[in-house]
């Protein structure tokens, strides 16, 4: 382990030589200590060690620019003496290496007051450190686990919590206190380039995978950091895009995820996001880290910025952003000048650090936790495997045509595997949410692995094309990740092997990441020529000789499916799932699982469909705003209230088996309403069926209101063929509460509200109504 170099300020030197007892962290109340402790000390605590480095310059038009640290600041620098001395020698200590290499960042170490840094590091695929260190022998791969829409699409609070709880455990082995996870931006359009880090367009499902999510890590000791708090919806000019929008869309979607996480589960510590909410930077944003998030809510940790978000270190802390990661040299002139010319009161400063240090108290890191940076790789493998299979979405499955088991030459299956993305998976999207892992499995090794037999003269040829793409492209690095283009199929090359095989698997992927949004353009969002090309070959060439086709879909959001929906027989949406994604699939594809997610985005028949559309990523042809002109109507509450067709509705996936619902109850249990609902297995193989309730509120004058809202959900165990389960799906009555913005506050509308039970947005299966006077 290296030991980070640790340069005492003067100040520093100069109080111990004068104090016989200096007040520890851990040892005595915080209060003494912070009392202890110089107006520089403190700012060095609230601000992280990376002091040197100067802010990315993708700043939304309109910010201003900041300077690389300027000449003028180091000459002042340089002439600082006592304390102002310490406050350079602080600076020094930005080249002090990280306890744990390639976690994000840490705090300054203050020793005279006992204080140890303690460690962030990325989130939410799994814990992102650096695999081999230069000075260190071992190594220290991370399981990457499924992405955060993976999970969400599971709909499967239970197993989240078993991945998030072998996740944790990866965080606390390798020594670092707090996972900078979960992410729960709503995806308000298919286009944000981070959606496969955040779990839904719906803040219910978010909120609750969210708790579970937390509930997971923190299980095992160490902390997670929510993020990112607010409104921060796409990845176009991240740092400073005014997202304009009511108070009610505010509260009611982009807030919701994030109060329900909040009071669920209690998260140590929330990262505030760069965007601008209502012309304020989210970071220095006093009405949502202050007002809504502690008065409101009664959150007790503390925030940090995102790393770099910076206008002024002094408004940060005045708002309520306690922690600025990973910190710059501005961040402490503000904070100390502010202190001193009398506009930042010491006393915010105060309890930013206080909030900080009760946090650091619970840290595995203060309690001297000897970690083994050997955790249990292989078990956490299983655990991915399975995870994955959850969160797959079977979206058309004509004639049975999965799983492969039921083809006529069951024990002898041979595949026709296409797509250069069956040879090399993506199993996870790149930025900050990539998570360094020792290897990952392709489909092809799956299927082999699960006894199925490819046609090798295809498999070769495409993994010769697939290794040779690989290798003309830079090695993965956080913003890139390889990916092997599409290979041009010739007809003979496709006939050649279809005669071989007994059934066509075709994998389609698209990579998207941190710091950039995707687009609605060929290759992105919508087909590749090639693409098309290939996937209309093969149908028609498979179909022609009676042979079916399945489409895959290897990406952590959607493409535009509407125009090929037709041409194969089956279409899986496998996400972006972890290291062990081609076992995970092959465990789908051929029946040892059956698919039991469902979507937790709507798939619109065109993207322009989507009422985000006109204002994503800015509004007026000016980048440095968004309007959120749709309100409330953000995905399926849109398309339900206007009645708009789509693809595949919120909430919808298949199984290999049928399912009815049967005797819904509605029981009013003090302030809350408790629904009950039976589900049967009416098909032939075991399978999982999650129900959901909608909820459709009285109509208001002035309101916008959706014609159903997510209110639960449920998911059932495993159920053989005949079984049965009740579900429970409990509302409480503040969950039937509106955004009221004439009073600024929650209500509940009188009136019938109906209480919908579903198998997806479209697909009502029972409903009851309630009056609420
Ligand atoms: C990302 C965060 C991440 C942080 C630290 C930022 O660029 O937006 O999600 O946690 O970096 O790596």
């Amino acid at each position: 382990m290296r030991t980070p170099l640790l340069i005492l300020p003067l100040a520093t030197m100069l109080a111990t030589s004068c104090t016989t007892k200096t007040p520890q962290l851990g040892t005595d109340p915080i209060d003494d200590v912070i009392a202890a402790m110089t107006l520089e000390e403190k700012a060095a605590f609230v601000v992280g060690t990376e002091r040197m480095k100067v802010t990315p310059p993708d700043r939304a038009p309109g910010m201003p620019v900041r300077e690389p640290f300027s000449d003028e600041l180091k000459a002042k620098l340089a002439q600082c003496k006592d304390s102002a001395e310490a406050y350079d020698m602080m600076i020094a200590t930005s080249l002090v290496q990280g306890k744990v290499a390639g976690s994000a960042g840490q705090h300054y170490a203050l020793p005279r007051l006992g204080i140890e840094p303690i460690v962030y590091a990325d989130g939410p695929a799994g814990l992102r450190i650096d695999p081999v260190r230069k000075d260190e022998p071992g190594e220290f791969y991370c399981t990457a686990f499924p992405v955060g829409a993976t999970l969400a699409a599971s709909w499967d609070v239970d197993l989240v919590k078993e991945v998030t709880t072998a996740m944790g455990n990866e965080v606390l082995e390798y020594g670092a206190d707090v996972l900078l996870a979960p992410a729960i931006n709503i995806h308000r359009t298919p286009l944000c380039g981070r959606n496969f880090e955040y779990y839904s367009e719906d803040p219910v499902l978010a909120g609750k995978i969210a708790s579970a999510y937390i509930q997971g890590i923190q299980s095992n000791g160490v902390g997670v950091s929510l993020k990112h708090f607010a409104v921060n919806n796409q990845e176009t000019c991240r740092n400073g895009v005014d997202a304009r929008l009511s108070e009610r869309a505010l509260r009611e979607i982009y807030l919701k995820g994030f109060e329900i996480a909040v009071k669920e589960a209690d998260p140590w510590t929330i990262m505030s996001s760069y965007n601008k909410v209502n012309g304020t930077l989210a970071s220095e944003n006093h009405h949502l880290l202050t007002e809504i998030l502690r008065d409101d809510w009664g959150f007790g940790g503390f925030v940090m910025t995102d790393w770099w978000a910076e206008e002024n270190g002094a408004r940060q802390i005045a708002a309520g952003n306690d922690l600025q990661m990973p910190g710059t040299v501005r961040q402490l002139d503000d904070i100390i000048n502010g202190v001193k010319d009398g506009s930042l009161d010491e006393k915010l400063l105060d309890e930013s650090v206080r909030r900080i240090m009760k946090v650091m108290l619970r840290c595995p890191t203060y309690h001297h936790y000897a970690y083994s940076n050997q955790p249990d790789l292989e078990a956490h493998a299983k655990v991915t495997r399975q995870a994955a299979t959850d969160g797959m979405v079977l979206l058309k499955n004509d004639a049975k045509t999965l799983p492969l088991k039921s083809q006529p030459s069951t024990l002898n299956i041979k595949v026709a595997l296409f797509g250069t993305a069956s040879y090399d998976l993506l199993v996870g999207g790149s930025g900050s949410g990539n998570v360094n892992r020792n290897y990952k499995v392709s489909l092809d090794e799956g299927l082999k692995n699960a006894g199925v037999q490819l046609d090798e003269t295809l498999a070769k040829t495409y993994s010769d094309y697939t290794d040779a793409e690989l290798a003309k492209q830079p090695k993965e690095n956080f913003w890139t990740i390889p990916v092997a283009p599409e290979m041009p199929l010739s007809k003979q090359q496709v006939k050649a092997a279809l005669a071989q095989s007994d059934i066509a698997i075709m994998t389609l992927s698209r990579m998207a990441g941190e710091g950039g949004d995707r687009k609605e353009v060929k290759g992105d969002y919508l087909l590749s020529d090639l693409e098309l090309a290939n996937l209309r070959l093969v149908c028609s060439e498979a179909h022609a000789v009676g042979k079916k086709v399945v489409l895959i879909l290897n990406m952590g959001n959607i493409i535009d499916l509407a125009p090929v929906v037709d041409l194969p027989d089956a279409i899986l949406h496998a996400w972006m799932g972890g290291q062990e994604m081609g076992n995970s699939l092959a465990d789908v594809l051929t029946g040892k699982v059956n698919p039991s997610g469902k979507l937790p985005m709507t798939w619109a028949m065109k993207y322009s469909d989507y009422s985000s559309a006109k204002n994503f990523p800015e509004s007026d042809g000016d980048a440095s705003y968004a309007r959120y002109e749709e309100d409330v109507m953000v995905g399926y509450r849109h398309f339900t209230t206007q009645g708009i067709k789509v693809l595949y509705p919120f909430g919808y996936g298949l199984s290999y088996t049928t399912f009815e619902y049967d005797d819904m109850q509605v029981k009013k249990q003090g302030d809350a309403y408790e629904v009950t609902v039976t589900i049967k297995n009416t098909g032939n193989v075991a399978g999982r069926e999650v129900a959901q309730l909608y909820v459709g509120k009285p109509k208001a004058e002035g309101y916008l209101m959706p014609a159903q809202e997510l209110k639960a959900f449920a998911k059932t165990s495993l159920l053989q063929p005949g079984e049965s389960q009740q579900l429970t799906l409990t509302i409480k009555r503040e969950d039937l509460s509106t955004w009221i913005e004439d009073n600024n506050e929650w209500g509940i509308l009188s009136g019938e509200y109906r209480l919908m039970v579903a198998a997806n947005a479209n697909d009502v299966k029972a409903e009851k109504t309630i009056t609420i006077k």
